[in-house]
């Protein structure tokens, strides 16, 4: 957690400098800073035509009330022509809006392979002029088929008879092949440019050098309908002379038995009908005089399908012989004749499309904290934090030593690898030495969920030098930071920061150890806001949205998880409904709309399908799987715990979820300005909330099942005319006495639960649960020493010991859900529905619990929204920071608005604020941006 923290830190200190080499001095104050495109810091190959551009104001001094009446972009064809400010692709001249993000470039036509270099400058609301901000960049990538002249290219075809004992052996796992393409160039190098994919999982060097830091591109799609290719700077790595491409492929998604609930080593190649990987490389270099010179994969390549990986699998692990990695096979010089030539392969029917999202990469680095040895010549190492990627280990073994490496998650309480919990995934590398000394080992196409690794084989004891732990993630930028004065709760926070990490290899994962790891959509759903408040997940649920789409069936269903496998699960309620909730989270969040208008079609074929289905409203037929609100307090085995009463029956769960999508599809529509769709969805939405009413509720608001899910559902979905809210809140409120103030409700509503106390006036309650240290909470975790989220409440129960194997993840991301309502209520920092993107938004802290100070903040698309606030025994501050160009209201807890300053000044006469309300026992303030310290006797 610490060196999570410390990037985090890093982070805001990198940023904190905004006039730094701007030479003149700003005359209003204010510069454009934080260039993005489609959400990226200058990325390359994009194949987005009109690219929104975003930026942020930073103010230079205390002026509060920033705003911003005017910008002028220009979008230039170099960085000189940039600079001598001719905007030859686009000027767009001063455009009167306040807007600084969602803006689509409205130039020239882009065309494959364009530079586009490009900057901002701003008229604030008194007209005064900002400098330019800096340059930004992005290119453009190969938008049209014929733009690539590379082949497909493989080793050799495995070809399937159909019978079932020779195929068996076919599908075996085979060592990975090596490729290698040798060029002269006879000229130096202006610009190099590496487009690339795979049917598996690639890596490139050339001339021996990293191409790019990418781990398992090109990542996870259904292959079938998209595959990511990945566009590559590759300018330095290149030689006048002799110049060698290489690349190795291994199996990845494509090929492994990801997802299919059956034994990894038999059901290689079902997923997307193929075992063949292959690879698709196009190196287009511009030499000083104009000139391209094209690399591009072909029947030319020479290829070495034994190479020193000898299988490779995500689920099982990497085996490595390093006695059979060809000398000097990376380097230009080596001769090559004798190698076979590589198979071309037809192109797949799947678009191509650039990855826009952030890649994988290795993100940290950590060192064991300890080294035990359990039994004799097997080793474990604590890398004291449950991490998700794999271990590099230095060795200086006798050749032919095999030093094989398993990871697990937990210790047993002999102090061995507990790996029952990881089912079929064997999470096993193995490592063959050469013999020579100081022999580094690290698997490159496989990862691992774990936080002890068992190394057997070696000779002596390892070092803790000779280890490291390095972490894999799509590396999203940090957004949000929180700290308060009850240290559980800031491992927790940092807890749910890990579990994060660990779940995203290009997809939201369930969990990263056993044999599943798949896109589960109500996971990714109920966690969706907390993942938005750490980290800037805005390309990262782009790139989702659209494996959702694809993974819709022709009727309408929606899948369970995405992207889709061979096997389909469709349609679970609160499942599918992500397919929904995502791009809505999106709008919400970053003001985007463009995903709305891409996922409007498919989201309204879902609920149409579901009413035409359903036509009484009440979701019981088409519901697949129907899993409701899994997890809940009945599946929890102790002593001393309710073994009833927990779930919300399904038909009441499915529907309060077709209620959801019903409504949000309304309002999306209203967006979209489909006013008939916005009036049709909208009435649809008000007749479930009836149907649920009349088959679900009584007239003393008691909900069917009578449990804390059902009430914190339907109050928190708003599906309760306001007669009977208060009746169902008093219902909740029984419940949770019932349990003696613990929870019972599972992943689907606990963070309902909790938002929908705090808003109720019940905060106190809230806190109750979530600073409780005893049996299911989230403080128990934190007392057994997790250090990431559970999936279960009672994945270990002392005394008890751990939950069922078959289903026992300790890096779930679910329940971690109630990151949302740290940040919402604790710091109190909360998005407003109609005004999307943080333009306007809420700080509202429920001071309470046992907390002297909270303080935190949220990277918001507008910039830094801070909240931060103490009591003590002369009362309360709250200081807060509110960035240009938005405004919040903020709640100041206060007996009257009186007894409220800003600074020295009673705060009603403050400049940049207006006293709006009494509510809720605070002094509501309308708040121009700046920073304010406000201050009340509360
Ligand atoms: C996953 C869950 C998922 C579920 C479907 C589990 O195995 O780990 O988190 O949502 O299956 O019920």
């Amino acid at each position: 957690m610490n060196t999570i923290r410390r990037a985090l830190v890093l982070v805001a200190v990198c940023s904190s400098s905004p006039f730094a080499g701007v030479n003149t001095e700003p005359k209003s104050g204010v510069l454009p800073a934080e260039l993005r495109c489609e959400y990226r810091v200058n990325p390359l190959g994009i194949d987005r035509t009109a690219p929104r551009l975003s930026w942020i104001l930073q103010a230079s001094g205390d002026e509060r009330g920033i705003t911003q009446s005017a910008y002028e972009i220009h979008v230039s064809s170099s960085r000189q022509k940039l600079d001598a400010d001719e905007g030859d692709l686009w000027n767009s001249g001063f455009i009167h809006s306040d807007r600084t993000n969602q803006i689509s470039y409205g130039g020239k036509t882009l065309v494959s392979r364009e530079q586009c270099y490009w900057k901002v400058r701003i008229r604030d609301r008194r007209n005064r002029l900002s400098p330019w901000s800096r340059a930004a960049f992005w290119s453009m990538g190969l938008l049209h088929g014929e733009d690539w002249s590379a082949r497909w290219i493989g080793d050799r075809p495995i070809v399937l008879t159909g019978d079932r004992q020779q195929d068996s052996v076919a599908r075996l796992m085979t060592p990975s092949p090596l490729f290698r393409k040798k060029f002269l160039l006879g000229r130096a190098v202006a610009r190099a440019t590496l487009y690339a994919t795979a049917l598996g999982v690639y890596e490139l060097r050339l001339n021996g050098k990293p191409v790019g830091d990418h781990v398992l591109a090109p990542e996870w799609t259904d292959y079938r309908r998209r595959i990511q290719y990945q566009t590559y700077d590759v300018t330095g790595l290149l030689n006048t002379g002799a110049n060698v491409v290489t690349a190795v492929l291994a199996d990845g998604w494509f090929i492994g038995a990801v997802g299919t609930f059956a034994d990894p080593s038999s059901n290689r190649g079902a997923n997307y009908g193929s075992l063949d990987r292959r690879l698709l490389v196009q190196l287009e270099i511009e030499t000083g005089d104009g000139r391209i010179t094209r690399v591009t994969t072909d029947g030319s390549w020479a290829v070495e399908p034994d190479g020193p990986i000898r299988s490779a699998d995500l689920y099982l692990g990497e085996r490595v012989d390093s006695r059979k990695e060809p000398s000097g096979w990376e380097a230009a010089a080596l001769d090559d004749s004798r190698w076979a030539r590589a198979t071309v392969y037809p192109a797949p029917a799947a678009r191509l499309v650039a990855q826009m999202n952030e890649p994988v990469r290795v993100i940290l680095k950590l060192k064991p904290s300890a080294v035990t040895e359990p039994s004799p010549g097997v080793f474990i190492a604590d890398m004291g934090q449950n991490m998700v990627g794999r271990c590099s280990l230095r060795i200086s073994e006798a050749e032919g030593t095999v030093v094989s490496l398993r990871h697990g998650e937990m210790l047993d309480e002999g102090g061995n690898l507990y790996t029952a919990n990881l089912r079929s995934a064997a999470q096993t590398d193995s490592f063959i030495a050469d013999g020579k000394q100081d022999q580094v080992f690290e698997p490159r196409f496989t990862y691992h969920g774990f936080r002890y690794v068992e190394i057997r084989g070696l000779s002596r004891k390892p070092q803790i030098s000779s280890i490291t732990g390095k972490v894999v993630s799509s590396d999203v930028t940090p957004a949000g930071e929180f700290a308060c004065s009850d240290s559980s709760l800031n491992r927790l926070w940092g807890n749910i920061l890990w579990t994060q990490l660990d779940n995203l290899i290009g997809i939201p994962t369930d969990c990263p150890q056993r044999d599943e790891r798949l896109g589960w959509m109500a996971d990714a759903q109920v966690f969706s806001q907390t993942a938005i408040d750490n980290y800037d997940m805005a390309a990262f649920f782009t790139k989702w949205a659209g494996d959702i789409r694809d993974a819709q069936d022709e009727e309408g269903r929606y899948p369970d998880f995405a992207p889709g496998t061979s096997v389909r699960f469709t349609n679970a309620p609160g499942w599918a409904d992500a397919g929904i909730i995502i791009p809505w989270r999106l709008y919400q969040n970053y003001g985007d709309t463009s995903v709305l208008a891409e996922q409007f079609a498919s989201a309204r074929r879902f609920v149409d399908f579901v009413l035409l289905r359903n036509p009484d409203l009440i979701w019981t037929r088409a519901v697949g799987n129907s899993y409701g609100d899994w997890l809940n307090g009945n599946t929890i085995v102790a002593a001393d715990y309710p073994k009833s009463g927990g779930e919300i029956p399904k038909p009441a769960f499915n529907t309060l979820m077709f209620g959801l999508s019903t409504r949000i599809l309304g309002a999306i529509a209203g967006i979209l300005h489909r006013d008939d769709d916005a009036a049709y969805y909208g009435a649809l939405a008000q007749r479930i909330d009836e149907a649920f009413l009349r088959t679900f509720v009584k007239e003393d608001g008691r909900i069917e099942g009578d449990t804390q899910a059902g009430y914190a559902l339907a109050l928190g979905y708003g599906m309760l005319p306001d007669s009977l809210r208060g009746k169902a809140l008093g219902h909740l409120l029984r419940r949770i006495a019932d349990y003696d103030y613990r929870i019972s409700t599972g992943f689907l509503s606990t963070i309902q639960l909790m938002n929908t106390l705090a808003v109720t006036g019940h905060a106190d309650v809230a806190y109750r649960l979530l600073e409780s240290h005893r049996f299911p909470s989230w403080l128990y975790q934190i007392d057994q020493g997790a250090t990431t989220v559970w999936e279960r409440w009672d994945g270990f129960v002392r005394g008890r010991g751990f939950q069922n194997a078959d289903m026992n993840s300790f890096n779930h991301y679910a329940i971690g859900s109630v990151g949302e309502w740290m940040y919402g209520h604790i710091l109190g920092i909360q998005p407003v529905n109609d005004k999307p993107g943080f333009r306007e938004f809420i700080i509202c802290p429920s001071v309470g619990g046992g907390l002297a100070w909270a303080r935190g903040k949220y990277h918001s698309i507008n910039g830094d929204i801070v909240s931060s606030w103490s009591v003590s025994g002369t009362g309360l501050t709250l200081n807060v920071e509110v960035p240009s160009n938005t405004v919040a209201e903020v709640y100041v807890p206060a007996k009257s608005v009186a007894t409220v300053l800003e600074g020295a000044l009673p705060a009603r006469n403050a400049k940049g604020v207006k006293f709006v309300r009494m509510e809720r026992g605070a002094a509501v303030f309308r708040v121009a941006s700046g920073k304010y310290a406000f201050s009340s006797g509360y």
